[in-house]
């Protein structure tokens, strides 16, 4: 009988030791996910080799993908998937699966061209561990949970203050995990906090981390450049730019020139969707913790590429870096500083009602958006509030929800305190 049991502990030891090792760190979550496929990634404490179980029905799940290398870092691509359908999946390695879970499902993103309405939610600035953090997360859970987010665009400054894996690890990776990480299509974009203040993109651990489309998985002009991409999302194109990426010739995007000035150049004439929003971390207006009439990468990205913003008629510039929430009026040949607004000249909109914009053949103004207190807040810069800003909000941190048809733009700033303090919509004939 004492054989029995010591065989048994040693049984039990060794299950225990097994589950230990595939101790999971970090995610699940979910990159790069298009109309047909997706990754899942997750990380754990050993390496081991990695499985994945999916399918369609939540008690069923019947299609594995099995990964035979030892590793800590799971990377698991799941192909021929179809669109706009809920895949649950489970993760785990060949000795142990996670259980499955009604929260653990990937929905792939809508057929390319695809009329169906969807929802976005942008946030910036957020990875600080700040009490604002969790309440603007929170306000988002709350004001969502009928209505769930597809997609998720980040607006940089992700992680702080070096975008250290570890700063993921506590600050990004923990407070979003539950609600969001394991099932909703994230977009990011990077700042110079996730570069920690360099410009070269071989060192940050954010490219490490994320996994970006761009080999035209969701439309848009390949980039082949994981710095910066655009993804078709229904009727919108989303157009994410690296503000702080220096090329090796030493153009960086805001010189008007270089390799992904030309890309986006190519990708905004190449698009045929009727809304487009590009979004990056360093805004050309602002005047809360950063001044736009001075800093000389927020001068220079206004000065030289607003005036492709307007060209290819982009609906929404959006952009965090400074910790306040600013919404222009819809703008147009506004390049200069601050004082230089000129609401005669330089406010091109056509409103059935305040903050109802409505479009027809010729276009209108761009809005221009400072979404950055995710997680950071507060400062304002002499000038505060902008000349060109409609609304501003430096005293509550917020983010921001996007539910967008083929026709109309509805946009809402959710505060912190779970409150919508500015909204507009834009319909287009
Ligand atoms: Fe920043």
């Amino acid at each position: 009988m004492k054989k029995y049991t010591s065989i048994l502990s040693v049984f039990c030891l060794l299950f225990l030791q097994i589950t230990a090792l595939a101790q999971i760190v970090r995610g699940p979550y979910l990159q790069s996910v298009s109309p047909n496929q997706g990754i899942i990634r997750w990380r754990t404490e050993q390496a081991t080799d990695s499985r994945v179980i999916y399918g369609e029905n939540l008690k069923k799940l019947t299609k594995v993908i099995e990964l035979k290398q030892a590793v800590v870092d799971h990377e698991v691509l799941i192909q021929g998937l179809k669109p706009n359908k809920k895949y649950y999946y489970t993760i785990g390695n060949s000795k142990t699966m996670e259980a499955a879970s009604e929260k653990r499902f990937i929905l792939t993103a809508p057929k390319l061209g695809s009329t169906q309405a969807v929802r976005i939610w942008a946030l910036g600035d957020f990875g600080s561990g700040s009490k604002n953090q969790l309440e603007v997360k929170n306000a988002v859970v709350n004001y969502t949970k009928n209505h769930r987010a597809e997609a998720w665009i980040w607006l940089g400054d992700n992680a702080y203050s070096k975008g250290l894996d570890e700063e993921y690890q506590k600050k990004v990776f923990p407070i979003y995990q539950d609600e969001f990480f394991q099932n909703l299509n994230l977009y990011p974009a990077p700042g110079n906090h996730d570069y920690a203040g360099k410009h070269d993109p071989s060192e940050p651990p954010y490219f490490k981390i994320f996994n970006m489309p761009v080999q035209g998985e969701l439309g848009g002009v390949p980039s082949g450049n994981e710095s910066y991409y655009s993804v078709n999302y229904g009727q919108v194109h989303l157009v994410s730019i690296d503000s702080e990426l220096m090329e090796p010739s030493g153009l960086q995007v805001m010189d008007g020139k270089g390799a992904q000035y030309e890309w986006l150049e190519k990708d905004l004439a190449a698009n045929k969707l009727p809304w487009t929003i590009v979004y990056f971390h360093k805004p050309p207006y602002s005047k809360g913790s950063h001044d736009s009439d001075t800093e000389k990468d927020m001068v220079k990205m206004r000065e030289h590429v607003n005036p492709l913003f307007e060209k290819y008629k982009v609906d929404i510039v959006m952009a965090g870096h400074s910790h306040v929430y600013e919404r222009t009026h819809p703008l147009r040949g506004h390049f200069g500083i601050n004082a230089t607004f000129d609401a005669s000249k330089h406010i091109v909109a056509t409103s059935t009602a305040p903050n109802q914009y409505e479009v027809g053949k010729d276009g209108q103004g761009v809005i221009y958006i400072v979404n950055g207190s995710g997680g950071q807040l507060g400062g304002q810069k002499e000038g505060f509030p902008l000349k060109s800003a409609i609304y501003s909000n430096n005293k509550i941190g917020g983010s921001m929800i996007l539910d967008i048809t083929k026709t109309k733009l509805e946009a809402v700033w959710l505060g912190s305190d779970g409150e919508i303090h500015d909204q507009f919509t834009i319909t287009k004939k």
